[in-house]
């Protein structure tokens, strides 16, 4: 079965620096896969790449079979892939539907759009929160909201940037059963989070990265078993991140 995902040696330089090395992964229809590494690893330059939001210094991404990269963000959106943003980037002088409405536009016109934003409104049970104002939202709130954005575009392949950075355990249990349900739906998921709990009760494999290489990919307990993985959390202090959400 061919991947709905392929990156093949994908590799990002800033100046002198290799953000992205030669990362080469695939994703399946239907699967989640967390994607794991110290701060600075290369986890968000590597997940703007695969959207078109940076050019590769080399290397390819191929969605359903079809090269994406070298594409803007919008059109890879509309062949299928979108991601959250690490800080939510939602506008903050909007309503929450107002903001998936936007989102929407992407396949639809005006009023298609609000229909669309409706119905991703009501599966993330968002409906009694459709016209609070962005900015008056709680965390737990603010990460499903941005999920619904996404998911107005109607993607295939969504990927997460930490969108349960700010939430507490209860809350986090609470994203993860609408991740799992859209998992149900054969939906995609790249998933990226420092909160190991999350990633391990979630995903079906995990890849980890440290200084923009890929180190390890394989399953939850394999990679978190991997001497280096456990090298290049004790060696950058981002256990220690870990430690203090827990
Ligand atoms: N636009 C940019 N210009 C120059 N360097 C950048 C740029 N974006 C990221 N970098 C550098 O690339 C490396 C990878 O950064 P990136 O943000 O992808 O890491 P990350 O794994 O997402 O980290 P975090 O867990 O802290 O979010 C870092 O050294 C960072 O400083
Ligand atoms: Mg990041």
């Amino acid at each position: 079965m061919q991947p709905l995902l392929q990156a093949d040696a994908i590799c990002v330089t800033f100046g002198g620096l290799k953000a992205v090395d030669g990362v080469s992964f695939s994703l399946n229809a239907g699967e989640i896969v967390g994607l794991i590494g110290p701060n600075g690893a290369g986890k968000t330059t590597l997940f703007n790449a695969l959207v078109g939001l940076q050019p590769l210094t080399s290397g390819t991404v191929w969605l359903d079979g079809e090269r994406v990269c070298g594409l803007k963000p919008h059109k890879v959106a509309r062949l299928g892939m979108t991601k959250t943003f690490q800080n939510a980037a939602l506008f903050p002088d909007m309503s929450v539907k107002e903001n998936v409405t936007t989102a929407a536009l992407l396949r639809h016109d005006l009023k298609g759009a609000r229909a669309k934003a409706d119905t991703v409104l009501r599966k993330l049970d968002l409906t009694p929160i459709a016209d609070a104002d962005v900015a008056d939202l709680t965390f737990p709130q603010k990460a499903l909201v941005e999920m619904a954005r996404a998911l107005a575009t109607e993607p295939r392949v969504l990927l997460l940037d930490e969108v349960m950075a700010a939430l507490t355990p209860a809350e986090m249990d609470e994203v993860m059963a609408v991740i799992r349900a859209l998992k149900a739906e054969g939906l995609a998921f790249l998933v990226v989070e420092h909160h190991m709990r999350a990633i391990m009760a979630l995903c079906d494999r995990l890849l980890a990265v440290n200084f923009g290489r890929l180190i390890a990919d394989g399953t939850p307990a394999q990679v978190a078993a991997h001497p280096q993985v456990i090298e290049a959390y004790l060696g950058h202090g981002a256990a220690g991140k870990e430690a203090a959400h827990a």
